[in-house]
């Protein structure tokens, strides 16, 4: 599954010293939480002139971001784009401590392919990759993921980890409860994981996830976590079938684009590192609290058969725990599950 192919314009953390600037420029109108940063404080830290600090400020609000400017006090963040922003972005990897790599493209095919791309060509892992837009996004079951440029997240995770593939219906599980803590915790968003690949908020899909893998001799060698998340997308320009079924994270408060995307980046790395440190508590401890399908009626194929019955969380290996209308327990390893009698998987 994972092809040698060559890599696309590459604008990885090591290439990005003209981007530096503005990274840190960002930086401090971030540190300063909304107050006025001094300007003397921005040429000191740059090294540059007065003029230059303020034509890299013009640069920056054309790309979106709102600065204000006041010849007493000096600079102050006003508003953010709705909208990834490369050197916003960065500025909120450093506040977070994130130094892991980040390749980042305004438009790609998919992050999923280009992160199979780093990796056949040895890149060191764990690295990032991360998209404004993606031509050719990939969903489960070979769907299509719509990926336009509309304030969404699409972002992938290359590991090259050494797991037993029993191991990888968890990890899916197990990045999806970082996610899902990380909304919860930290932005008060209440997001819940609906086995096994979506994070559901307010009864509808704002995320999903895609894991791949290629296995030798039995064991995990290349891994590539996907994610593709609404964040600010217009809805209103959704078709309505997909309206009715997805959502977006500012539909329930708003959030900044790029500090959410980077919280997440940095919750999925420390939750890999924990998973490869053997912790596999936390997966059962937490599910309930995170659990979109817990007691619910639903329907699955389960052996060819279409079957009904109540979700009853996860056993350790990860398949859903389901007992049927006549009280049997049988365990789902994979497929598409259905709230009651509505279909909830789509693609967007
Ligand atoms: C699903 O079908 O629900 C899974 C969708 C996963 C989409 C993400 S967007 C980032 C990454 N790149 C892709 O091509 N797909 C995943």
């Amino acid at each position: 599954m994972l092809q040698p192919l060559p890599s696309c314009e590459n604008t990885g953390s090591v290439l990005l010293t003209p981007m530096e600037p503005d990274i840190q420029i960002l930086n401090e109108l971030l540190a300063a939480n909304g107050g006025f940063v001094p300007g003397n404080r921005l040429t000191d830290i740059l090294g540059v002139s007065r003029v230059a600090v303020w034509g890299r400020l013009e640069r920056l609000k054309e790309q979106g971001i709102e600065i204000e400017a006041q010849r007493q006090h000096g600079y102050r963040l006003v508003a953010e784009p709705p909208y990834l922003h490369e050197a916003l972005l960065r500025a909120y990897a450093r506040r977070l401590g994130v130094g892991t790599d980040l390749y980042f493209h305004s438009t790609i095919d998919s992050t999923n392919s280009e992160a199979e791309r780093l990796l056949a060509a040895g890149m060191e892992d764990p690295c990032v990759v991360v998209a404004g837009e993606q031509t050719a996004g990939r969903g489960r079951m070979g769907r299509q993921w719509h990926s336009p440029h509309q304030g969404n997240l699409y972002v992938s995770f290359a590991f090259r980890p050494r797991l037993i593939p029993r191991d990888m219906p968890v990890v899916t599980l197990w990045f999806g409860l970082a996610v899902a803590r990380c909304l919860q915790d930290e932005f008060e968003l209440p997001v819940l994981l609906k086995w096994p690949n979506d994070l559901h908020l307010n009864g509808r899909k704002v995320a999903g996830m895609l894991t791949e893998a290629r296995i030798d001799a039995d064991q995990t060698r290349d891994l590539v976590f996907g994610l593709g998340m609404n964040i600010a997308a217009e809805m209103e320009a959704w078709p309505e079938t997909v309206r009715q079924r997805a959502t977006t994270l500012n539909s329930h408060h708003p959030v900044s684009v790029n500090a959410v995307s980077m919280s997440v980046i940095k919750a999925v790395l420390g939750s890999f590192a924990r998973f490869v440190a053997g912790d596999r508590e936390a997966l059962a401890k937490d599910w309930p609290r995170f659990d979109a399908l817990a007691m619910r009626t639903v329907e699955a194929e389960y052996n060819g058969k279409r079957i009904r019955g109540t979700a009853q969380g996860i056993h350790p290996d990860g398949s859903l725990r389901l007992q049927t209308e006549d009280g049997a327990i049988l365990s789902l390893h994979s497929g598409e599950v259905t709230i009651g009698r509505l279909q909830t998987e789509v693609a967007q």
